[in-house]
């Protein structure tokens, strides 16, 4: 059963690798929804620890640094800086962004292991685990691929295949190879302790049935699980990156990093209290009820995105529930993925739009993003970011509504009320509908939030600047002036207070801009249960003149970004390729014993049956020769007549598809393997000679 009405609110958002920068897939699945209902939850007054840090043990941080030809320690701190700073610009109010190689973690998870090994939780068993004999390590996890069991993916991870999504063991693969020296691993006996899953399966099973509430997408993962019957999972690993056992004669192990990483929310509401006030006391409020909280107080709450679903509804509970003394999460409120203009977001391809560049190139945006990833958050299906979406919502929603509502109320109130708030005077009945409107949506916008609907909150927080548009446009103070001024007071006053209001329900997504208004309209210090109030502005209160909020992007702006998103993937998938090594010396005579001059190509047509094969005749300046060139794969017979081409003219002829090739026209290839030909800086003449 959910909680409801709790005191105080632990709110998670997963600790990411540190093994890469962020991306707009991992704000819109995560970190964006996390701190709009965090700024919610602090706006209505409520007790709130925000935590999150980075997850810095595992396969994929070791990989990343054989990669970058860095160790794992460099990757780690250099990520984690980045990433750190790149959450801060784009104002994710994080309490704590805490690390899982402090010590404090280091201490929380060992002691949670020990707790569950006294408690002889853990089965320990001695398996054949897949080793490589060349790397000379045991292949766990992302170290291992092969064929998937389920869907024949032949990329499939030790642990879980990213195509259909079965969480696997390597054991399960087919034709596994390990991903260090791309043997095929042998197997070798070792010994590792696994969390009996399928034991405390009914205990699982009671919580998550308990949670009928949670999102469609996260339940039916849970049940699609507990269907399947859960399986024993070793909760220790053959490697020498992570964080010891506490158990003697265990070199060589460290805790399975999904094992550790979530005892991370724990150890970073220490690590939060002990920057704060230098000592750790006071955490189990956050997280054990019945010491300083009484139970049903504390309302646990981890946002994730879809691939992590499993570990947080079903093995992190079930590992405290084995420990006896925590809470379980209330909910999970995963998204899905954002794919990026028609491809899956991918960080191997380079496919991304990275938020630290983002937040280089279109400085003083932040709220755009946010908005955008909100407006267009995978809450219930996969979504799409494109830029011109992005530049359409700026242009017609922030500037067009939401922009276009607050800078006529105040440079309005500028012109007709001395830039003060107005008095209001008799109401009509627009006046009367308009406060009735005002009222009424902090309140729906509040129940969209505590239900994890972003987009519909942010859709009920446009609808309320449309009203305040709607209104203006109705009662027309322009024109009012001239006739009536007090009336212009009244709907002055009117618009104001829906510009005060609207900055309140929009600072959950729009912090940067919600301050600005505030500061416009000299407010401070208000928050949600203010909002829809008709007197939130006091009469005589100073309106000041800001800078616009938003401004329009242009087309050349989101063009650069498109082409640079190409540019990347393009660069990226031409890594590794080298530049040939200079091939032996040779002599002047060597060379001088080639002819290669000028030739205009005459005439091109394809040659039946070959997929390489163009024959080409063409102008050596003495006479007309037949060539046939491989190039057809990169040029159509048409498009290269009339081309002034280098030409080997004394190379022996050939016979190809029983014709005779005459010499050989030079080409460049390029790193991509596409061909240039190669042409004189001049039009030179037909035989000029190359030396
Ligand atoms: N590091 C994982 C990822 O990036 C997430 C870990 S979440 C936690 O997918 F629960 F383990 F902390
Ligand atoms: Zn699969």
């Amino acid at each position: 059963m959910p909680i409801s009405n709790p005191k105080r609110y632990t709110v998670t958002a997963a600790l990411i690798y540190a093994n890469g920068p962020i991306h707009i897939g991992h704000l819109a699945g995560c970190y964006v929804p996390a701190d709009i209902y965090v700024r919610y939850l602090r706006s209505s007054g409520k007790e709130v620890a925000f935590i999150s840090g980075t997850d810095e043990h595992g396969v994929p941080i070791t990989i990343r640094a054989k990669k970058e030809g860095l160790t794992p320690q460099q990757v780690v701190d250099k990520y984690y800086e980045q990433i750190d700073a790149s959450f801060k610009a784009l104002g994710v109010s994080f309490d704590v962004y805490s690390r899982t190689s402090k010590p404090v973690h280091h201490e929380t998870s060992r002691e949670i292991f020990r707790d569950l090994y006294d408690k002889k939780v853990f089965v320990e068993e001695t398996t054949e685990q897949y080793y490589d004999e060349t790397a000379q390590q045991f292949l766990a996890d992302r170290y291992i691929v092969g064929t998937c069991p389920v869907c024949a993916n032949p990329n499939a991870y030790g642990d879980q295949c990213e195509r259909c999504g079965s969480t696997l063991s390597p054991l399960e693969l087919k034709d596994p190879r390990s991903t260090l020296s791309g043997s095929k691993p042998v197997l070798k006996a070792t010994k590792n302790w696994y969390l009996p899953l399928d034991k405390m399966q009914p205990d699982i099973e009671a919580y998550v049935n308990g949670h009928s509430e949670w999102k469609t997408n996260v339940f039916g993962q849970c049940q699609s699980w507990l269907k399947d019957g859960l399986k024993p999972r070793a909760m220790t690993r053959d490697l020498d990156w992570g964080i010891k056992v506490p158990v003697e004669d265990t070199d060589g192990k460290v805790l399975y990093v999904w094992f550790e990483a979530p005892i991370g929310y724990i150890s970073a509401t220490k690590d939060w209290l002990i920057q704060k006030n230098g000592s750790e006391e006071g955490w189990q409020k956050w997280w054990q009820p019945g010491k300083d909280a009484a139970e049903g107080e504390t309302k646990l709450v981890h946002f994730i995105g879809k691939d992590n679903i499993v570990f947080h509804c079903i093995i992190f509970p079930a590992m405290l529930m084995a420990e006896g003394n925590y809470i379980l999460a209330d909910n999970v409120p995963a998204n899905e993925f954002m794919n990026l203009e028609g491809d899956k977001i991918s960080t191997s391809r380079n496919w991304a739009v990275w938020l630290h560049e983002y937040l280089e190139e279109l400085p003083d945006k932040q709220d755009v993003l946010r908005y955008v990833l909100t407006a267009n958050a995978p809450e219930t299906k996969d979504s799409e970011f494109t830029w011109k979406d992005f530049q359409t919502r700026n242009n017609s929603e922030l500037v067009g509504i939401y922009g276009n509502f607050i800078n006529r109320a105040v440079v309005l109130t500028q012109k007709f009320c001395d830039g003060k708030v107005p008095q209001r005077g008799e109401l009509q009945e627009i006046d009367q509908a308009a406060l009735a409107d005002l009222a009424a949506f902090p309140g729906k916008i509040a129940e969209s939030m505590e239900n994890y609907r972003f987009r519909e909150a942010l859709s009920l927080i446009m609808d309320l600047a449309r009203t305040g548009n709607k209104y203006l446009a109705d009662t027309q103070p322009w024109h009012a002036i001239k006739t009536d001024p007090g009336r212009v007071n009244t709907i002055l006053n009117i618009a104001l207070q829906i510009s005060a209001t609207l900055s309140i329900v929009s600072e959950p997504v729009l912090p940067f801009t919600a301050a600005k208004i505030q500061d416009q309209l000299s407010i401070s210090g208000k928050n949600w249960q203010d909002a829809g109030d008709a007197d939130l502005l006091a009469v005589g209160q100073p309106v000041l003149e800001g800078k616009l909020l938003f401004e329009k992007i242009e087309d050349s702006v989101i063009e650069k970004q498109v082409q640079k998103l190409h540019d990347a993937k393009r660069l990226n998938e031409l890594e590794g390729k080298t530049v040939a090594p200079v091939k032996a010396e040779i002599q002047f005579d060597d060379f001088a014993k080639m002819d290669i001059r000028i030739a205009t190509i005459l005439e091109a047509e394809n040659v039946p049956k070959s997929k390489k094969l163009l024959k080409l005749l063409i102008d050596i300046g003495s006479e007309q020769r037949t060539v046939l060139s491989g190039i057809s794969e990169h040029f159509k017979a048409e498009e290269v007549i009339g081309k002034k081409v280098l030409y080997l003219a004394n190379l022996a002829p050939r016979k190809m598809m029983g014709m005779e090739s005459h010499g050989m026209i030079l080409m460049a290839e390029d790193r991509d393997g596409s061909l240039a030909f190669m042409q004189p800086g001049k039009d030179v003449w037909n035989g000029g000679t190359v030396n």
